[in-house]
């Protein structure tokens, strides 16, 4: 359920005070009826008219897209490589990524249509957990996954506490597998923690975003996500 003035600026009928002001002025029905009173909560069922014509709620659209390597996550690309977005040829909707993976990383990315949701999974008051897992160069000790854990600074910044921990050491290549689970999402982070503490990264793939992971997905496949894992995923970011 949203608010009426909400849902009709989301439809582009006008900004939500130039919405009130229509419902103000009795030119709004909904299911038939005039409403002038404020703060309706309308759902995607109720039939909205503004001066009787029917308008139309967009549908909002989320994605789970498992990346591959070598895509980038914008909807759009200056250079013309493939994008997250050209995995959705049958999606009409303009959809977009929530945040975003480097053009070498691979594993979980959303793709919604839905700006506000897109806005607060994406900003830093709300802390979306993230789970990565890296391939880096070298041995990895638990002193350096003391430093990751406690943060380190990347760029003048002191990066938040983190979990860490060693999946795999393999002598014979000189190379680690290390998860790392981080709240934040400046640029390159995970490559950068990690370039801190000496072990450069090989490959990154996000495992998880927040509850969701790319399990059942083979590279390059997307599913739509559940109306209880959008709820979950909104429930989140209440505030
Ligand atoms: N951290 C990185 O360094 N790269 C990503 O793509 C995501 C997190």
């Amino acid at each position: 359920m949203e608010r009426l003035q909400k849902v009709m600026a989301h439809a582009g009928i006008a900004s939500r005070r130039a919405s009130e002001k229509l419902i103000k002025e009795g030119r709004v029905k909904v299911n038939g009826e005039v409403v002038t009173e404020m703060g309706l909560n309308v759902s995607k069922n109720d039939t909205i008219e503004v001066d009787s014509i029917p308008i139309t709620q967009e549908q909002t659209l989320y994605f789970l897209l498992n990346k591959p390597r070598g895509v980038i996550s914008s909807a759009v690309d200056p250079k013309g490589r493939k994008t997250v977005v050209d995995f959705f040829p049958s999606v009409e909707q303009r959809i977009y990524p929530v945040g975003r993976l480097d053009y070498d990383t691979t594993g979980v990315i959303l793709l919604t249509n839905d700006g506000e949701l897109t806005n607060k999974l994406t900003h830093p008051t709300y802390g979306v957990e993230k789970t990565y897992v890296a391939k880096v160069t070298g041995l990895i000790d638990k002193k350096a996954i003391k430093t990751l854990e406690k943060g380190v600074v990347i760029d003048d910044y002191k990066t938040q506490p983190a979990k860490a921990r060693i999946l795999d050491i393999n002598p014979t290549s000189k190379t680690s597998l290390v998860e790392l689970t981080i709240h934040e999402g400046k640029n390159h982070q995970v490559k950068k923690m990690l370039m801190s503490v000496g072990f450069p990264v090989e490959k990154l793939t996000r495992e998880k975003y927040a509850f969701l992971t790319t399990d059942g997905l083979q590279s390059g496949e997307w599913r739509e996500l559940k109306g209880f894992e959008v709820s979950k995923l909104k429930l989140l970011v209440d505030d």
